[in-house]
């Protein structure tokens, strides 16, 4: 079975990454942080993020969410996602259980939460009995593989900040975001007002290891002890230190982005020309939406894992990453014809 486009994190690690993974291997190095990689990485994110940027670096995408939410908010007030938002449905209540935050749910369009969306779920602010909302997180890429442009993002932020909330960037596929839209990383997050970015690094080449950026006033106090009290920060961090270091030198971090969002565009225009296929979602990152006639799936899944994104619609995702190569694309078309 081949589970080459069941997600973004079924590969290996970039060779760079493996590379930057070896000379942190060698000889001994102050632990926890303290090393000499971790100032140097952190100076990156700042030349990427802007100089106000405070970057940590944990172990999952889940625990930076996690971290960020906790951090933003206190134990009565509340955090809103999307329907359908990874923190919602794909982290098994982590934020609720691990981070002790409620998360209410606005209805997205294309992914996407608009304040028309977001406002009714305001109502209740104020009275002693309900959950006061503090943080609106947004995911870009969004769950459907559409992204935000600078624009939207800026307003959404002039939005939520007019109501009192902060915004929080699911940032799992910032790259292939940025990449798709031509833009930095700051110009989705820093220049339009985000105030905290879990970045997603195992997707765009990283064995493991994320990022949360603290960008907004008055984050950090006190996040390192948040991050060591929930059991976020590994001895020997200089070892996600050095993969993340690598995705950001040389812009490898942009080249596989691009990469995986070229692969998904290939993939989409295949697959549109196979009767009967259709390509639900707008492909604006690495994922590519799709329905297929009941004959086609069954023949592409006796050879391909993917899941299906809708049980109601059978409408199913596949994701490209940094290593699909192009004639593995074309394969998979064959196989769907
Ligand atoms: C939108 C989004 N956020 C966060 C994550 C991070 O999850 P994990 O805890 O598996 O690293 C993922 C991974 O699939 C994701 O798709």
């Amino acid at each position: 079975m081949d589970h080459g486009f069941a997600s973004d994190n079924v590969v290996g690690a970039h060779p760079k990454v493996i590379e930057a993974l070896v000379s942190a291997g060698q000889g001994t190095e102050p632990s926890y942080g303290y090393d000499r990689w971790t100032g140097v990485l952190r100076a990156q994110f700042a030349d990427h993020f802007g100089s106000g940027a405070r970057a940590y670096f944990v172990l999952t995408g889940t625990a930076a969410n996690v971290l960020c939410l906790q951090h933003m908010t206190r134990s009565h007030e509340a955090v809103i996602c999307a329907r359908g938002a990874h923190v919602d449905v794909d982290e098994v209540g982590a934020v609720e259980v691990v981070g002790g935050r409620k998360i209410l749910v606005a209805e997205p369009r294309d992914g996407k939460l608009t304040p028309e969306a977001v406002e009714p779920l305001l109502a209740r602010r104020g009275m002693l009995h309900a959950v006061q909302p503090r943080v609106l997180s947004v995911a870009e890429s969004t769950e459907v593989g559409t992204t935000y442009s600078a624009d939207e993002l800026g307003l959404l932020c002039e939005w939520a900040h007019s109501r009192g909330l902060l915004v929080h960037l699911d940032g799992a596929r910032l790259a292939n975001a940025a990449a798709h839209l031509g833009t930095s990383l700051g110009a989705l997050t820093t220049a339009v007002g985000v105030d905290a970015v879990s970045f997603g690094c195992a997707k765009n080449g990283t064995l493991l290891g994320e990022a949360v950026v603290l960008l907004g006033p008055g984050l950090g106090d006190g996040f390192g002890h948040q991050q060591k009290q929930s059991m976020q920060l590994a001895a020997k961090s200089r070892f996600v230190v050095a993969q993340i270091g690598a995705l950001l030198t040389d812009d490898l971090w942009l080249h596989n982005a691009r990469h995986a969002n070229a692969m998904a565009q290939r993939l989409a225009a295949g697959a549109s020309r196979v009767p009967g296929v259709q390509i639900t979602r707008p492909v604006e990152s690495n994922a590519v939406f799709a329905t297929l006639p009941v004959a086609t799936l069954v023949r592409l899944r006796a050879r391909y894992s993917f899941p299906t994104w809708d049980d109601m619609s059978g409408e199913v995702r596949w994701m490209c990453s940094w290593s699909t190569d192009a004639a593995a694309v074309d394969a998979f078309v064959d196989a769907m014809r």
